[in-house]
């Protein structure tokens, strides 16, 4: 398989990811600047908020040695404001650029982009839809603290995936790549209204994968060894005529704190994938399990294997 674009977690297979991982695994072990993309330019074009993926995308870059240009807030400061299309906007920054790292609040943008771009397209979230790179780390993290020999040994695991499963594209990504694997067991843990989409189920069904549905935090925490929380994606739900957001509904429902760290198995890890609200309280950052910043950092890795990946580049 050579992928041209990074669009989606359903076009990644293991030989893929375990070529990802390993190389990963070469930069963490050897995190300085690598010289090997003098010359290449990489855009970072973001219609959404972020912190950690522009920023990583742009670290991962400069630390390969090319160079990065960018519009933090495209849908104001790009010719979006003006009436320009995506994919005119797409075919103009192709002129510039070696790869366009796109964020869009409209789900399936990135593969509108990847049919008009001749330089790679990577999904850096797509509203409601994907944001495969994420899954890619949170899978690396996975494997980090599971498997001893490698990407493909890892022992069977049950992971709770919490929160806003409708909303949440890091949960569709991830799903679809721990579907690849024969090794995990998903607990899904919802309210009702935001559970995962049926695409996202129907696909582990067809691939196998043993999943449960729940609304109860207790029992789903205290079973797994993955706590993969999230966070209520505000920004997706419409205010009612009274000014009120349905997601106040939601807001604190499921709660990751002290007392539910006494449920938690001793040897579990606690992920997120960030930025987290009050899902996960403060007094949870110094336990042991919480690895959701060690998490951050492998993004840096995974984002220059992608880079290395996607410009033929080995190390
Ligand atoms: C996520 C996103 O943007 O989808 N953040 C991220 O990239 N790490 C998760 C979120 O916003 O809740």
């Amino acid at each position: 398989m050579n992928l041209k674009h990074i669009v989606t977690a359903n076009d990644f297979d293991k030989n893929f990811i375990s070529n990802i991982f390993s190389l990963a695994d070469k930069i963490r072990s050897n995190p300085g600047k690598l010289d090997i993309l003098g010359g290449k330019v990489m855009a970072t074009l973001f219609y959404e908020p972020s912190t950690r993926t522009r920023l990583s995308f742009e670290s991962a870059m400069v630390k390969l040695g090319g160079s990065t240009i960018s519009t933090e807030n495209a849908a104001e400061f790009s010719s979006a404001a003006k009436g320009e299309s995506l994919e005119d906007t797409i075919r103009v920054v192709n002129s510039f650029t070696d790869v366009i790292v796109l964020r869009h609040f409209t789900e399936g943008a990135s593969k509108i982009a990847a049919k008009y771009s001749n330089v790679p397209i990577i999904n850096a979230g797509d509203g409601k839809g994907e944001h495969p790179t994420q899954a890619l780390l949170d899978l690396y993290t996975i494997f980090s603290k599971y498997s001893d020999k490698g990407s493909q040994d890892l022992p069977k695991l049950t992971i709770a995936m919490i929160g806003d499963l409708k909303n949440g594209r890091t949960i569709h990504s991830l799903a679809q790549l721990l579907s690849l694997y024969s090794n995990f067991n998903i607990i899904f843990v919802s309210p009702k209204a935001l559970m995962a989409p049926d695409y996202v189920t129907a696909n582990l069904k067809k691939r196998k994968v043993n999943f449960t549905e729940t609304e109860n935090l207790t029992h789903a925490i205290a079973e797994s060894d993955v706590i993969y929380q999230t966070r209520i994606q505000k920004e997706r739900f419409v205010s009612k005529d009274t000014g009120e957001n349905e997601y106040l509904k939601y807001f604190g429902k499921y709660q990751i704190d002290k007392k539910a760290l006494k449920l938690i198995k001793n040897n579990a890890i606690i992920m997120h994938p960030l930025p987290r609200v009050n899902e996960i309280s403060p007094e949870v950052d110094s336990d042991a399990r919480a690895i959701y910043f060690e998490q951050v950092q492998n993004g840096l890795y995974i984002r220059m294997a992608l880079l290395l990946y996607l410009f033929d580049k080995d190390i």
